[in-house]
């Protein structure tokens, strides 16, 4: 609540004019002091001259008298319980609007004197945000929100909890991150899923278990020695070739799931770009492995995974 006093001039004898400048719901005191004490029955009136009804507030000996109240002032004026005998007529004006603004008229008036105008307070109440303000405001809002949103989205796989792992097609091998948080029993499994429920690699009292794991992955796949005691259950997957989602998976002897955790593959595919209409392109193709004298090599594209042959 700060109040700024502009200028207080004060004119012949007790009447003066001052100016206050507000923010819309400060509020105000409007000062007006008047020795009403030698008085017969005074009032006090506090108006508005161009307000219709003008009166906004008015004190009498018996306490306030409110009937005839402009009420876009009600329940908004309140002066000290002992005005007229203190002399000060201070107006205190809550939750201020901006149609408050104004110049304030403080008469007192009695039996003996009639009416006299003891002072007037020009009240200057201004938006405490402006529209240019606001707009700014707004704007500066969404800016943040879409360079935040942006942000999240550009480095979201810091916050996900899946990890990713990304390599370049034809790769020797990846290196499928697993650590468990839990101490492993001795007697503990260890499996490795794709997403289509394919078994990847199984670990189980104490070995690996090959026989168990689905026959795209044989020969493919390697994990830690003494993977339980230490904990790292990272899989080793040579020539990763389509972008999957592996779950690691650990459980007690009974089957209960210890501990599940997920690992994101991408596999960078390498482009080749033509015009359209050349004769011939040429897709790059090289095999890591040694070739069996028996092998099969297929093209297919990827339209479906059971699609028509090359
Ligand atoms: C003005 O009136 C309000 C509401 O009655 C009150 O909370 C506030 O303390 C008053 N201000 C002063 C300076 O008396």
């Amino acid at each position: 609540m700060k109040v700024l006093v502009l200028c207080v001039i004060l004119l012949q004898g007790s009447q003066h004019v001052s100016a206050v400048e507000l923010y819309e719901g400060d509020s105000v005191l409007l000062p007006c002091d008047f020795y009403t004490f030698e008085l017969d029955d005074p009032t006090v009136v506090w108006s508005r001259e161009d307000l219709r009804p003008s009166t906004v507030h008015q004190r009498q000996l018996e306490g306030d008298e409110l009937t005839e109240q402009n009420q876009a002032y009600r329940g908004r004026t309140s002066m000290n319980a002992d005005a007229l005998d203190s002399g000060d007529l201070t107006l205190n004006l809550t939750n201020l609007q901006l149609s408050d603004s104004g110049s304030y008229t403080c008469t007192v008036r009695d039996l003996r004197m009639g009416q006299r105008r003891v002072g007037d307070v020009q009240l200057q109440v201004k938006e405490r945000f402006p529209t240019w303000a606001r707009v700014l405001l707004v704007l500066l809002v969404l800016l943040v929100l879409v360079v935040s949103g942006g942000l999240l989205f550009h480095f979201r796989h810091y916050f996900m909890s899946v990890p990713q792992v990304e390599v370049d097609s034809g790769v020797e091998s990846v290196k499928l991150p697993c650590k468990s948080t839990a101490d492993l029993p001795v007697d503990a499994k260890v499996e490795w899923t794709d997403s289509r429920d394919r078994t990847v690699h199984v670990y189980e009292n104490g070995s690996d278990q090959p026989a168990d794991q689905d026959q795209v992955y044989r020969n493919r796949t390697k994990m830690k020695k003494n993977l339980l005691r230490t904990g790292d259950l990272s899989l080793t997957l040579r020539h990763p070739t389509w972008r999957d989602t592996y779950t690691c998976t650990v459980y007690k002897k009974e089957g209960d799931i210890l501990m599940e955790k997920q690992v994101e593959l991408r596999v960078r595919v390498p482009q080749v770009e033509v015009d359209s209409g050349v004769e011939s392109v040429q897709l790059p193709c090289k095999s890591t492995a040694d070739l069996l004298v028996d092998a099969k090599v297929e093209w297919r594209d990827r339209r479906r995974q059971d699609g028509p042959r090359v």
